[in-house]
């Protein structure tokens, strides 16, 4: 018989405080009107002291302790970053330690915005093989740490916070039903942070060039998440037969509200069952598609259709098909 795996519990972390748009126009050449109007966003939570683990932890432990779970049962710690506390060790592994899960193995995935959708996808997959009944994904971002707050054409975008699922063998037909993952590297020039890898390690010019932050050119990968999007969401709506009705939410990566209205609209679906946060939290890279489903978790009933969607840095994108299981 096959398993299916389920999303059985949500957690999260976001950072108390908030950079506010008017924040932002005393930073840079910019203004509130322009930042609601081209990309969703009013602010953004930021992180002062700590790490991305610590947002994890915080996550991680708000899933234990609403389960009721002993911690050493949790068999893999699956973390997607773009701001890993380290290059190595993994910081799937100082959350691990942290929280008592003295029994798991785990690892850091790196798919940029769509880490969480390839985590979630590579954890569902032990669950199916029958060897893993305990995983926790995670996506978990400190932005802030690799931002130039003297760039607008990035600093008016990003934000910090986790959220976290924990996935299980589903007791019925809910769970993880279909995904359709993609990447293309041809996208790098677009969408990268230049320095700090063994390409170019960091050094006193590297740093003087403010190498180690994020390098975007803003309208190529629009144009790239707009297309790519809409397009791998119908495709898995095919897949599964699924039309517009059928499915009670998308939740899509929340990088600009302008990709996601255009992706709804060719999915024929209303704005009333997309989940939208933007506008609170910005982009959080990996943590976004889990924030969304912790925000909405009140309105979400067993057995609802649900579309995970995202597209980021790679280029890297994919969908996720999920039936309801809480
Ligand atoms: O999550 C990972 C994937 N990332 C994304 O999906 C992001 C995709 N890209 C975007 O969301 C949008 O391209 C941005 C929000 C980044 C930019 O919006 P846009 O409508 O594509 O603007 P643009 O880059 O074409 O720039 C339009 C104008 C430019 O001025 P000129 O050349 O027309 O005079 C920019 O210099 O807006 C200017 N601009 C700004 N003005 C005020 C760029 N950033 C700002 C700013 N405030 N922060």
């Amino acid at each position: 018989m096959s398993i299916t795996a389920a999303i059985t519990a949500i957690g999260h972390y976001l950072p108390e405080d908030r950079l506010t748009n008017q924040d932002l126009e005393k930073l840079v050449d910019t203004d509130d009107v322009w930042i609601r109007e081209r990309t969703g966003i009013v602010e953004r939570r930021l992180m002062k002291d700590g790490a991305t683990s610590d947002m994890a932890i915080h996550a991680a432990n708000e899933i234990v302790e609403n389960m009721g779970i002993d911690p050493s049962e949790i068999e893999l710690v699956i973390i997607a970053t773009v701001t890993p506390d380290h290059v190595f060790p993994a910081t799937a592994n100082i959350v691990a330690a942290a929280i008592g899960a003295d029994r798991a193995w785990g690892f850091d995935l790196e798919a940029a915005c769509s880490g969480f959708l390839y985590a979630l996808t590579v954890g569902a997959k032990f669950i199916e093989a029958g060897t893993h009944k305990k995983v926790l994904v995670i996506g978990s971002d400190k932005m802030s740490s690799i931002v130039d707050y003297t760039d607008r054409n990035t600093c008016v975008l990003f934000g910090d916070g986790c959220g976290a699922v924990l996935l299980e063998p589903s007791p019925d037909e809910n769970g993880i039903i279909d995904q359709r993952l993609y990447s293309d590297g041809t996208g790098k020039k677009h969408l990268h942070m230049v320095a700090g890898g063994s390409r170019k390690p960091a050094s006193h010019e590297t740093v003087d060039n403010g190498e180690h932050f994020v390098y975007q050119e803003g309208r190529p990968v629009f144009k790239f998440a707009v297309t790519k999007m809409a397009e791998v969401c119908r495709e898995i709506m095919q897949r599964n037969s699924l039309t517009g009705d059928d499915i009670a939410w998308l939740v899509p990566h929340q990088a600009n509200k302008r990709i996601i209205d255009y992706c709804a609209n060719s999915m024929n679906i209303g704005s009333e069952k997309v989940m939208m946060n933007i506008q609170r939290y910005g982009n959080t890279t990996t943590a976004t598609i889990p924030l969304c489903l912790y925000d909405y978790r009140e309105q979400l009933n067993k057995g609802d259709n649900l579309i995970l969607a995202s597209v980021g840095g790679g280029f890297t994108w994919g969908a996720v098909y999920v039936k309801w299981s809480i």
